[in-house]
């Protein structure tokens, strides 16, 4: 559904003041102006893992190598800065570029969740992806 500035600045404060544990960026352009954000979510200190979000909402903005070099930044601060053991997420199987983004900085296409979203009038798989640290240290 669309978003309203207030339902969005509602939302940001509820997540702040839960106890979700989670750390959320702002991605900025060279000119400092934001244009996506960035979030590792349910982090897990026990099992020492976390979701991984992504969301550059400026389209103008998209294939310039911004969301690869977010998603790289991201994975490392998750495990070298929090020191998880992996970082997950899920993407819709038609989104071929964050896909391919994901598979640039290591992730592994772990599973499919069958006919998970219903979009254009149509099913759509979500793909469950992961990198572990350890992928990253023997690569
Ligand atoms: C997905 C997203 C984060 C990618 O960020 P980006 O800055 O556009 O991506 P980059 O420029 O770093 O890299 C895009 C890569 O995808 C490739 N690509 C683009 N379109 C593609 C397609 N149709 N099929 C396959 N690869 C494609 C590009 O060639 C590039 O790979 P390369 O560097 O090997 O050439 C961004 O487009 C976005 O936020 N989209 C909307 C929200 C979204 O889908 N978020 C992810 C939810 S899981």
């Amino acid at each position: 559904m669309p978003l309203t500035p207030s339902t969005i600045r509602e939302r940001t404060r509820k997540y702040a003041e839960s106890n979700e544990k989670s750390v959320y960026h702002t991605i900025l352009n060279e000119a400092a102006e934001p244009i996506g954000n960035a979030q590792l979510f349910k982090i897990d200190p026990w099992n020492r893992n976390a979701e991984l979000g992504l969301w550059i909402g400026e389209k103008s903005a998209w294939g310039k190598g911004y969301g690869t070099e977010v998603i790289g930044i991201l994975v490392q601060f998750a495990f070298n800065r929090l020191n998880l053991h992996k970082v997950y997420l899920t993407v819709d199987s038609d989104n071929l570029r964050a896909i391919r983004c994901y598979e640039k900085a290591g992730f592994h296409h772990d599973g499919i969740l069958r006919d998970e979203v219903f979009k254009n009038g149509q099913y759509v798989n979500r793909i469950y992806m992961s990198v572990l640290k350890t992928d990253l240290i023997q690569t």
